[in-house]
């Protein structure tokens, strides 16, 4: 039998049965469909604390449990036995891919890594001191100039050539975003190297010296990129999927969710633990600011702490905040007092009766700051390399929207509270 859901209007009288969606796990939902058609009204959720704006295969959250899933696999055992390109093919085509059909993968990101030239000379065209991420925006948009002939969003093959392109052309984007801001020459990509070498490559070679990868750097930035390619229906994601909506270009839709994800709220966080962390200074320091933290009146929040989904732990916390740990002893960088100040702060947070009742654990980006600075990489580039790794969770959420036969463009409705209609003075 059908479940669902009643609601009746007091003021009318009026009732309306709307039917409840069964997913394979976590809540169902109340389908509102036709909710006005049948009642009139609409539902208003501000932050869509309670709202599923649409059904998606690719990656299952349970905030209460700590639990997150990547088309039905936990995080931790993905984080253990596979790496970044694997987990890209999983999460866009729904399966692990064979030996074979991973390399074909891998060889067909590699084939798309470079970038046209005249790419190469928009990052001349920003100011010296521009940060990363407004580059990104810019030149991640403008790809949409570049490969407007060949692309029909219409054509499954077209929108996986797509998918494909912005993949392999993000850590190039990134590098030389990251370059023109130190003003040193882009580095072509060297498609021996992993994903994640090339990255490091393309960041920190320059033409007249060898450059050798750490592997201990490139392990850890394949987990982080792991951790974080995709989270379901997050800001970012949700921006792309609506921009998507309208049938617009992917790699402008692909802009839109980098300039989502650039806030302190989101992606911004782990540069803002950074910022955090050195205005903090010193331990002592820590209660102040927890105090702050804690204080209403002021706008101060303790960065990298709380989630709005996972109300629990952050499973992805849980295995970079061991990586960190590792890393940190791996580097001997444990007794760096900068990182002291970090463990110390995490240690405070989590023994302070306000953090524990209101379950604000330490996020994924409290760890994934610490580890970036550790590797050396600069602070302004730490959100930078969160979309790398999210731009595989924002083209396979686009891919499943626009393979949906009935996929409508997406346009939220308001609760007005303005003037009412009144006249022009005569
Ligand atoms: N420091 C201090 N208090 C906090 C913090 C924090 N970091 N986070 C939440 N709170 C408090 C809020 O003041 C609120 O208190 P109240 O109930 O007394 O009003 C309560 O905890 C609930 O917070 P909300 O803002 O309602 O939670 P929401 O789910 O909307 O926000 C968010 C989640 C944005 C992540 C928030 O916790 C935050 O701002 N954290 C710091 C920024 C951060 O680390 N963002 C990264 C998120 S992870 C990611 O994007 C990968």
């Amino acid at each position: 039998m059908q479940r669902t859901v009643t609601i009746t209007d007091s003021a009318t009288g009026k009732t309306v049965e709307l039917p409840v969606r069964e997913g394979t796990a976590g809540p169902p939902v109340v389908d509102i469909a036709n909710l006005y058609r049948e009642l009139g009204m609409f539902t208003y959720d501000p932050g869509f604390l309670s709202t599923a704006s649409c059904a998606s295969q690719i990656a299952f959250i349970d905030g209460d449990e700590g639990i997150l899933l990547y088309r039905g696999y936990p995080i931790e055992q993905l984080a253990e036995k596979s790496n970044f390109l694997e987990v890209a093919c999983l999460l866009l085509y729904g399966e692990l891919p064979t030996a074979g059909q991973l390399r074909q993968f891998e060889e067909r990101i590699r084939h798309h890594t470079m970038i046209h030239e005249s790419l190469r000379d928009f990052f001349k065209g920003f100011y010296h001191d521009a940060h990363p991420m407004a580059t990104m925006v810019g030149v991640v948009g403008s790809l949409s100039a570049f490969y407007h002939d060949s692309l029909d969003i219409h054509n499954p093959e077209h929108r996986e050539t797509a998918a494909l392109r912005m993949i392999a052309k993000m850590p190039t984007i990134a590098a030389a975003s990251y370059k023109h801001s130190i003003g040193e020459p882009q580095i072509y990509p060297k498609n021996d190297l992993s994903y994640a070498g090339n990255l490091l490559h393309m960041m920190f070679s320059v033409p007249s010296e060898d450059y050798e990868v750490d592997p201990v750097a490139e392990k850890a930035l394949d987990l982080i990129f792991m951790m974080h390619a995709d989270h379901e229906q997050n800001a970012s994601t949700s921006t792309v999927r609506l921009a998507g909506s309208s049938q617009a270009n992917p790699f402008a839709c692909i802009a839109s969710g980098i300039a989502a994800l650039w806030g302190p709220a989101h992606g911004g966080a782990n540069e803002a633990v950074l910022n955090m962390l050195s205005e903090i200074g010193t331990a002592d320091n820590i209660p102040k600011y927890i105090a702050r933290a804690k204080d209403k009146q002021d706008p101060f929040r303790l960065m990298g702490f709380g989630h709005r989904v996972y109300k629990n732990y952050d499973p992805r916390a849980r295995i970079i905040r061991q990586a960190c740990h590792d890393l940190l002893a791996k580097l001997g960088a444990a007794n760096d007092p900068f990182f002291e100040l970090a463990l110390a702060l995490e240690e405070f947070a989590l023994k302070d009766d306000y953090f524990i009742e209101k379950k604000l654990y330490p996020n994924v980006d409290f760890y994934s700051g610490l580890i970036y600075k550790a590797l050396g990489i600069p602070t302004n580039m730490f959100t930078v390399m969160f979309a790398i790794a999210r731009t595989v969770g924002w083209v396979a959420q686009w891919m499943e929207m626009m393979a949906e036969p009935r996929q409508r463009i997406g346009r939220p409705r308001q609760l007005y509270v303005g003037k009412a209609q009144r006249d022009y003075p005569a």
